[in-house]
């Protein structure tokens, strides 16, 4: 079940929507091989870091590591880690909502068989008609927002935990199928070499800090998800073989996603780079327009892709909502009903950084960029810097080797990591951030 409430969080827009584009902006290639070796490096030892935190707190956030701390007679403040991870997931649902309203607004376009033999220029501009309307785009963030925020309010978790094991796998099988027919649309080489053909020349510090991001982004790390989730882990079960498997889960979902897309990018001569966060909306629609049985598939990956997006959604404002309730002795409904308000409102600016307000820039970027760029590039490497030096520096060696229960040389590895490795990185992706070091 944890497996699953953790796949269900991981896998959601990250990996079908924002995975792809970033691999387009990025040049392919490299992008993508720095992605796994942040996945493996720095994604893996993090993430057992969250549900070892998790585990022995056994509370939210906020209270677990506030327990330990005390438990380690260190500072209490130790818990404003998990207030950032609870300010982080504010901001990320308002533009993730946004999105998760474009998916909605795709099931029915797709069921109305809107994309049938349509062009990729027809696609396209579809596409850019739809975010040029503020009004359109607002409903639909208003109902991703409800949805969300309807099920977090009930707290019924464990439904769209059970959820997450049809859904997953029923999502694998439809990219499988993606990925055939993209592999027969005649430039699934061009796709394949896009992807993994290594050109060290684009190796940039911008990559670098995209492909970073997007790995804490993917495996929702940085912000306290899945640490809330390790909270329910039983004793007896494996903390690092669940990480492993969950990281390998939501990586294939990636790169499924991204071997489906691209192919056909190029066999309608578009360009991967200047699609941006339309690529998945452009890519999708013409393949299943130009399938057999397309309609309906293309409805049901839709569907499958809401309720990815959805069971996110619940786990990127959970730690908010927990918090709500326990600071301030609200009801469950209360609290979700505020932060969905809360929510909703900072969403408009997402909403209308894609029409109204697309040429107002703050830093060179748009609003939904901006966001997007202090969450996933600076909020979600930051927690995970200070992730890894309270369970390697502030938790005592018994605690957290009692609690891992690896082999000698596994935890020496994994403590050498997350004490030395992960903080130095992170402090040179933050760096690089900040604009203090400029990797070109
Ligand atoms: N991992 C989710 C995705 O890829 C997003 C997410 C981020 C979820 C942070 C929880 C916490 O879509």
């Amino acid at each position: 079940m944890f497996v699953l409430a953790a796949i269900g969080s991981a896998v959601g827009l990250g990996n079908i929507w924002k995975f792809p584009y970033l691999a387009g902006q990025h040049g392919g290639g490299a992008f993508v091989l720095i992605y796994l070796v942040s996945v493996a490096v720095i994604g893996v030892p993090i993430m057992i870091a969250e549900i070892l935190i998790g585990r022995r707190g056994r509370g939210s956030p906020i209270n677990s590591l506030r327990t330990l701390a005390v438990e380690e007679h260190r500072s209490v403040r130790w818990a404003w880690l998990g207030g950032m991870g609870v300010v982080t997931g504010f901001l990320i649902l308002s533009y993730y909502s946004v999105i998760g309203g474009w998916t909605v607004a795709y099931v029915l376009r797709s069921a109305a068989g809107t994309f049938e033999e349509a062009s990729s220029d027809a696609v396209a501009a579809a596409f850019n008609a739809f975010v040029d309307s503020p009004t359109e785009l607002a409903l639909w963030h208003t109902v991703f927002t409800v949805m969300t925020m309807f099920v977090v309010a009930r707290g019924v978790r464990g439904g769209l935990e059970r959820a997450a094991r049809y859904m997953v796998p029923a999502l694998f099988v439809i990219l499988l199928l993606l990925v055939g027919y993209a592999a027969a649309s005649g430039s699934f080489a061009d796709g394949f070499a896009f992807l993994f053909a290594l050109d060290f020349a684009r190796v940039s510090g911008a990559a670098v800090l995209a492909a970073l991001g997007q790995a804490f982004f993917s495996l929702s790390l940085g912000m306290g998800a899945i640490m809330a989730y390790g909270a329910y882990l039983p004793r007896e079960v494996s903390i690092a073989r669940s990480a492993v498997q969950v990281a390998v889960a939501d990586t294939l979902v990636a790169l499924l996603a991204a071997l489906a897309i691209f192919p056909i990018i190029f066999a309608n001569g578009l360009d991967p780079s200047v699609q941006s966060v339309a690529l998945a909306f452009i890519a999708l629609p013409l393949a299943f327009g130009h399938m057999p049985g397309g309609t309906v598939f293309g409805t049901l990956f839709f569907v499958l892709l809401v309720f990815a997006a959805w069971t996110s959604a619940i786990s990127i404002i959970e730690p908010a909502v927990a918090h709500m309730v326990e600071r301030w002795e609200m009801s469950r409904r209360r609290a979700s009903l505020l932060a969905g308000a809360g929510v909703w409102l900072l969403g408009l600016g997402t909403v209308l950084s894609f029409n109204r307000w697309s040429e107002y820039t703050w830093f060179g970027r748009t609003f939904f960029e901006l966001i997007d760029f202090a969450t996933s590039n600076v909020m979600l490497p930051l927690g995970g810097l200070l992730i890894a030096l309270y369970a390697g520096w502030v938790m005592r060696r018994e605690a957290s080797a009692g609690e891992l229960a690896l082999s000698p040389a596994g935890y020496a590895t994994w403590r050498g990591v997350i004490r030395y490795v992960t903080p130095f990185a992170m402090l040179l992706v933050l760096l690089q951030a900040s604009g203090v070091l400029r990797l070109g």
